[in-house]
């Protein structure tokens, strides 16, 4: 059974969940981590060379791998080929993307039950290391209990825990997240359940909890500005209050990535996309902003941070 380090976790964000963003995250008290989601056929594409593919910090435990694909025996593959390295192989039937979509994956698997209790169980019986599940609630406000047949599918296959991003496709990101159905979900199945959508603060979580039973909640947005997201909701959960941090606290932990980031070789494009989210809520974040915007490599980046304190 796998062992969270707390009920507060760290989404998968594509295009931001690099190994180094993970590990401080994980450091910060993350219950488990995801990566990114990652194409199965890119899996089975670098399968010889796997561990430079898919980077990542012994330390950071524990750790989920989210998968996305379509292909019945591609997924299968794809999941043995990486349950060494991961304690959760998480499956995408969530990503509302058209690039996945048109690949009948993401979202687009809510509206094929059939194949998805075939994926499913098969992969749920190739690989040792339990299966989760993410999803959205469904395609538009009409088909938006989708959710619940794939919620019993799932659990019938044998999948761990479920998490759902409490939006339909069509939502994208506006309007808010319905908590009520992470409420039903969990009126639904026994397996646990991790709420996502719309946490933002310590508050939010232990609200979301309460609010809706769920055993976990997923932090995604709230964390790339504030990484130190995890470990404020652990206290708030153990002792009813938490530290908010100051810009140059944040600008410290926004220093401690890059020393991770220099460990991963993460690329200069992607350390530009976090340090333009960690600006957010800082004073002056909008000049900050534009500053970045036109930095051209790490050492006018840092001297920006650096010549606030
Ligand atoms: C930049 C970005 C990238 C995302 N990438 C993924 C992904 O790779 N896989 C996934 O299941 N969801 C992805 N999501 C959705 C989040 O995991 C999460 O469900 C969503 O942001 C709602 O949670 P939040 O309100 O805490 O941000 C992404 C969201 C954002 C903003």
């Amino acid at each position: 059974m796998t062992i969270y380090k707390s009920k507060s976790f760290l989404a998968p964000l594509s295009g931001i969940n690099d190994p180094a963003f993970r590990l401080l995250c994980s450091e910060l008290g993350a219950g488990l981590t995801y990566t990114e989601l990652i194409s199965i056929h890119g899996i089975l594409h670098h399968k010889d060379n796997i561990r430079s593919f898919i980077e990542y910090s012994d330390n950071e435990k524990p750790r989920a791998i989210q998968l996305f694909g379509s292909d019945i025996e591609k997924t299968v593959q794809a999941a043995e080929i990486v349950e060494k390295h991961f304690d959760i192989i998480d499956f995408n039937l969530g990503c509302p993307s058209p690039k996945i979509t048109e690949q009948n994956a993401g979202a687009a698997l809510l509206k094929k039950p059939e194949h998805v209790k075939k994926l499913l169980s098969k992969l749920v019986k190739a690989v040792d290391k339990p299966v989760s599940i993410k999803v959205r609630a469904g395609i538009d406000n009409k088909s938006c209990f989708l959710f619940k047949n794939i919620a019993k599918i799932a659990e019938e296959s044998g999948v761990s825990m479920i998490a759902l991003h409490a939006r339909t496709l069509k939502q994208g990101y506006s309007g808010k997240a319905n908590w009520e159905w992470i409420k039903e979900l969990k009126e639904s199945v026994s397996i646990p359940v991790i709420g996502n959508g719309d946490v933002n603060t310590p508050e939010d979580a232990e609200k979301m909890i309460k609010e809706t039973g769920c055993d976990y909640v997923m932090i995604g947005r709230a964390s790339i500005g504030n990484p130190f997201i995890f470990k404020q909701c652990n206290d708030y959960f153990k002792n009813g209050k938490y530290e908010v941090l100051n810009d140059k606290k944040k600008i410290d932990y926004f220093f401690k990535y890059l020393e991770y980031a220099k460990e991963f070789d993460v690329s200069f494009s992607k350390i530009k996309v976090h340090a333009m989210w960690r600006t957010k809520g800082m004073i002056g974040g909008a000049g900050l902003r534009r500053e970045i915007s036109q930095v051209k490599n790490l050492d006018e980046l840092k001297k920006i941070f650096h010549k606030l304190y």
